[in-house]
C-alpha cells in the first residue's frame, strides 16, 4: 500500500461553546476559543489516501484530482468563513479540530474514487494537530439538536 497526502491551508473563525453548559464552565473548558464573537485560527489540513499504484500511470491519485476535491469539498465551504454559522455539514457541532476532521471525513470519503480516504489531519496551529482515520467514534452532539434528543453518529 502507498500512502498520498495532500496539504492545504484554510483561515477560519470559530467559536467552542456548548450550550448546556454555565457560561463559567464554557470559558474554564474552552478558554481562548470561548471567546464569546469567536476567533481565527489558521488551520493546515493534510488528507492522505490510501492504495495501489495503478500500472498504466504510477499514481495511486492524480496529486491534482485530490487537490481539486480538497478545494471544492473543503477548502472553499470553510475558507474565511465562520465555522459556526457557514458551513451547513458543521451546524450545531462544537467546531473542535477533532469534529471538524469528523465533518470533513464524512464530506471527503465519498469523493476519493481512486484509492481510499486513510487519514486526515487538521492542524489547529503548529504544535496541535487531530487526526482521524475513519473509525467509529459514537455520538457526536449536535446542540442544535438537542432540543429533540436528536444526535447525529458517525
Ligand atoms: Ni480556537
Amino acid at each position: 500500500m502507498i500512502y498520498v497526502t495532500r496539504k492545504a491551508h484554510f483561515s477560519a473563525a470559530h467559536r467552542l461553546y456548548n450550550p448546556t453548559f454555565s457560561d463559567e464552565r464554557n470559558e474554564a473548558t474552552f478558554d481562548k476559543c470561548n471567546n464569546p464573537r469567536g476567533h481565527g485560527h489558521n488551520y493546515t489540513i493534510e488528507v492522505t489516501v490510501a492504495g495501489i499504484p495503478d500500472p498504466l500511470t504510477g499514481y495511486v491519485i492524480d496529486l491534482k484530482k485530490l487537490s481539486a476535491l480538497m478545494e471544492e469539498y473543503i477548502i472553499d465551504k470553510v475558507d474565511h468563513k465562520h465555522l459556526n454559522y457557514d458551513v451547513p455539514e458543521l451546524r450545531g457541532v462544537i467546531p473542535t479540530a477533532e469534529n471538524i476532521a469528523l465533518v470533513f471525513w464524512q464530506i471527503l470519503e465519498p469523493k476519493i474514487i481512486d484509492g481510499k480516504l486513510y487519514s486526515i489531519k487538521i492542524f489547529e496551529s503548529d504544535n496541535n494537530f487531530v487526526e482521524y482515520k475513519g473509525e467509529p467514534v459514537g455520538k457526536t452532539m449536535r446542540y442544535d439538536l438537542i432540543e429533540n434528543n436528536l444526535n447525529v453518529s458517525f
